[in-house]
């Protein structure tokens, strides 16, 4: 995970108490533009109350004046893997802000003749582009965009490492739904703070080891309060991934988990992943899987999340992924919202040499 260890200003580097010269970067390096968006662990809560009520002003706003705030404005789509959900929200989002959109996607570019990800985006910002949304196979791979480009980088997903939009917008569909009934005006979900998951027990479930999903929620909801379960077998959920952060445990019994949370995130396996990893899928889906009976015995009331993409009939049935406790089609509704917000805080933030990518409070 190279660059995930860079997490500190940059420093001198030194062998044997002597200056080599060199700098070690990181996410904090002077040279990252602060509208960037690479790591959960670089927003304080104060950020990320910021960016849900951006995300409910944008979203409650008149269509033909969203799309005059950025009208014209260039974003880029660099897309090195597949998606669907992330890649239509973020371009749906710059286009209801009025932006311009681009999308390079690693099979119609240069980037098959072998162009460097540095060189594709010293093009794309040649080519006027003002904020790049990046998805790539490599964890650490947005860092080095930020720093190379000194454009404002919104991380799509970056390998195993982390999906911070993806994170905000669970967390939004988790506080739509927990507060759903309460009136707004008092209990407005932007409401921030150490206390505002108190109480709620989210489990994470399956492929941990290769899911930049459930590090980037288990990075971001204990600071909100919750405890987060991660369950799944050792092969996908090495025991040190307890060691992730505070107000994270794992749990290996599926129903025990369950019975324990208000929440529950199944996730994919991430074929594309494994590294020769053998896994009996019928176990698995013996152990693992969410389904009716299981749901019901367990957790008949909890709230089920899931990233997509589902793969039914493995992690999931389509009667718990179609149900009425499912709020799988609204996590991708938020997702439209809190990326029109990453990118008008992306758009708005001026660079800066001095000033970080922003720090943890
Ligand atoms: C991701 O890009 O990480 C997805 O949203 C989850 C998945 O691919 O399973």
């Amino acid at each position: 995970m190279g660059l995930l260890a860079t997490n500190n200003m940059p420093v001198d580097k030194k062998v044997n108490g002597k200056n080599t010269g060199e700098k070690k970067l990181s996410p904090r390096h002077p040279f990252i533009h602060p509208g960037s968006a690479l790591s959960v662990t670089h927003f304080t809560l104060e950020d990320v109350r910021h960016i849900l009520e951006q995300a409910t002003k944008l979203e409650s706003m008149n269509i033909e004046r969203r799309a005059r705030l950025y009208a014209k404005r260039r974003v880029a789509l660099l897309f090195y893997e597949s998606s669907t959900r992330t890649r239509t929200s973020f371009e749906l989002a710059a286009k209801s802000l009025g932006a311009d959109t681009v999308l390079v996607s690693a099979l119609s570019s240069s980037i098959e003749k072998g162009e460097s990800l540095k060189d594709t985006g010293i093009t794309l910002r040649a080519l006027g582009a003002e904020c790049i949304i990046l998805r790539h196979p490599n964890s650490g791979a947005p860092y080095l965009l930020a720093q190379t480009t000194g454009l404002p980088i919104l991380n799509a997903g970056d390998g195993i490492h982390e999906h911070p939009s993806q994170a905000l917008l669970d967390l939004r569909t988790i506080l739509t739904r927990l507060r759903g009934k309460r009136p707004p005006k008092s209990n407005p979900i932007e409401k921030i703070n150490e206390r505002t998951l108190r109480g709620v027990t989210v489990a994470i479930v399956g492929d941990i080891l290769h899911s930049r999903v459930a590090r980037s929620n288990a990075l971001l909801l204990p600071r909100l309060g919750a405890q987060v379960i991660l369950c799944g077998p050792e092969p996908l959920l090495p025991s040190y991934a307890a060691g992730i952060g505070p107000g994270v445990e794992i749990e290996r019994d599926f129903e025990r988990a369950l019975a324990k949370s208000q929440v529950v995130m199944m996730l994919r396996i991430q074929k594309e992943r494994l590294a020769g990893l053998q896994l009996d899928l019928d176990d698995y889906t013996q152990r693992y899987q969410l389904h009716l009976d299981r749901f019901l015995a367990h957790a008949p009331d909890a709230l089920v999340m899931h990233p997509g993409p589902m793969i039914r009939g493995l992690e999931i049935t389509s009667e718990i992924a179609d149900g009425a406790n499912s709020a799988v089609a609204e996590q991708v509704r938020h997702g439209t919202a809190i990326r029109m917000a990453l990118l008008a805080r992306a758009l708005d933030a001026k660079p800066s040499r001095s000033k970080s990518a922003g720090g943890r409070a």
